[in-house]
């Protein structure tokens, strides 16, 4: 891989908060289509997702994501680019179900019957289509967390960020949503995850520790040095 051409790209990139670092100099160069993410709590990984959608900005270094800045081109990046949270409830911002995923597609120049085309494809691949009309809010926490991936594939994003998006889920649930996240080829995935199971069926592993990207490669060798570290 010539990772001049990766669709992530981080070099150097740092983050502090209040003058404490939350990311130290991370260099690494991404193309694979699963990508997952794992490290203790406060390592840094949320911090990384955020850095990869402009959400919070390096203060060294720089961070391209399809050769975009995250943050000076942020409009841009996020018509490609959907982000997908542990809390459902922040994402949530129509009323009905069929509206909240609607709401996705507004200022895209789709016609009326497009968006309505687009809402159904993705409710009906996410099990929410007998739902439409409900209230987004009576949902379920796991009905919850399906309504907010719909409303980000409905975009049809080339690239997903999920920070923990299965945190709150039971196994059903948790299957459901990793699978839409981890086998539709038509998206890559950056996964943050706690659930090792998950992160072993990714194609690339990064291991963060204290704020600094301390592995990058194969899952299974990724996890079991993660392991081996805490027995
Ligand atoms: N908005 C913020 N303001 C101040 N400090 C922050 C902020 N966001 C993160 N931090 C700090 O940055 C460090 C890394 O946090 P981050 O949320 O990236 O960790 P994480 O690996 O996602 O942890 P977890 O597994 O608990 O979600 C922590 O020390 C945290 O306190
Ligand atoms: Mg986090």
């Amino acid at each position: 891989m010539n990772s001049d051409d990766a669709v992530i790209r981080l070099e150097a990139a740092g983050v502090a908060f209040d003058g404490r670092r939350a990311l130290e100099a991370v260099t690494v160069a991404l193309d694979q289509r699963r990508i997952g993410v794992i490290g203790s709590n406060g390592s840094g990984k949320s911090t990384f997702a955020r850095l990869l959608n402009g959400l919070v900005a390096a203060d060294s270094g720089t961070v391209r994501v399809h050769g975009l800045d995250p943050v000076r081109q942020g409009k841009e990046l996020r018509r490609r680019v959907g982000f997908v949270f542990s809390n459902p409830d922040v994402q949530i911002v129509m009323p009905t179900v069929g509206e909240d995923v609607a709401f996705t597609l507004r200022g895209q120049g789709l016609t009326r019957e497009e968006i309505a085309a687009r809402v159904t494809e993705a409710l009906d691949q996410l099990g929410l289509a007998s739902l439409r009309e409900v209230s987004a809010f009576t949902l379920s926490g796991g009905q919850k967390q399906l309504l907010a991936l719909a409303a980000v594939l409905v975009s049809r994003p080339s690239l997903v960020i999920a920070d923990e998006p299965t945190a709150l889920l039971d196994a059903v649930n948790s299957r459901i949503i990793s699978g839409h996240l981890l086998d539709d080829p038509a998206h890559q995935v950056v996964l943050v995850t706690h659930d090792l199971r998950l992160a072993a069926r990714c194609d690339v592993v990064l291991r963060f520790s204290g704020g600094r990207l301390v592995e990058a490669g194969e899952p299974d060798a990724v996890i079991d040095a993660y392991e081996r570290e805490y027995a």
